[in-house]
């Protein structure tokens, strides 16, 4: 196991984006679409970092599973609750990997007509992508390698450590290496 970001690192990306989306909204009204479940530490932050007048709600997708690989087949687990026609919705995910996840989730926000549809993540393995989707504001860009803490699993393991980890199959971390 190797720590590949601190939570210091992971903070100061945090609101560098957070900076980035005050200054292109200024007073405007946006919508953060959280897509749990590996956002939800990401978000609760970075909403922490917008001074802009903000609204928050959910929407649950998965392409992996517990595998390390993506099935490619997204499936929407929780569908969102809110009418998103004429908003500024911003969607925050933790990473883009093969795009799929997001080129999906595009698509289907997409039809609902917002004023402006944006995609925000920590990370962004641009290498990787096997579709074309690009994030509007995106944290750390790095290339391979499975990852996990910060909201990032493994099974659904991990997501609660503090700092993001290289993932050695032979030695993994515990939740007390927080
Ligand atoms: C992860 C991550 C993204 C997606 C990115 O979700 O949160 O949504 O994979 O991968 P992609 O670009 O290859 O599609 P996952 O399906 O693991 O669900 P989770 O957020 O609940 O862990």
């Amino acid at each position: 196991m190797k720590q590949l970001y601190s939570k210091e690192v992971i903070a100061e990306h945090v609101k560098a984006i957070g900076q980035q989306i005050n200054c292109d909204y200024q007073n405007e009204e946006i919508l953060l679409i959280v897509v749990l479940k590996g956002s939800m530490l990401f978000a609760a932050d970075l909403c922490r970092e917008l001074n802009c007048p903000v609204t928050i709600d959910f929407i649950r997708v998965s392409s992996y599973g517990d595998s390390t690989v993506s099935s490619g087949n997204v499936v929407f687990k929780v569908p969102l609750d809110t009418d998103i026609k004429g908003k500024n919705v911003i969607i925050v995910e933790d990473i883009i990997d093969t795009g799929n996840t997001l080129r999906a989730l595009y698509h289907h926000l997409e039809e609902k007509q917002p004023a402006s549809l944006k995609i925000c993540t920590l990370i962004d393995k641009k290498k990787r992508r096997k579709v074309e989707i690009e994030a509007d504001y995106a944290g750390i860009v790095m290339d391979d390698g499975f990852i996990i803490g910060y909201g990032l699993d493994l099974g659904e393991r991990y997501r609660n450590l503090d700092a993001i980890y290289l993932l050695d199959p032979n030695n993994l971390p515990t939740e007390g290496d927080a």
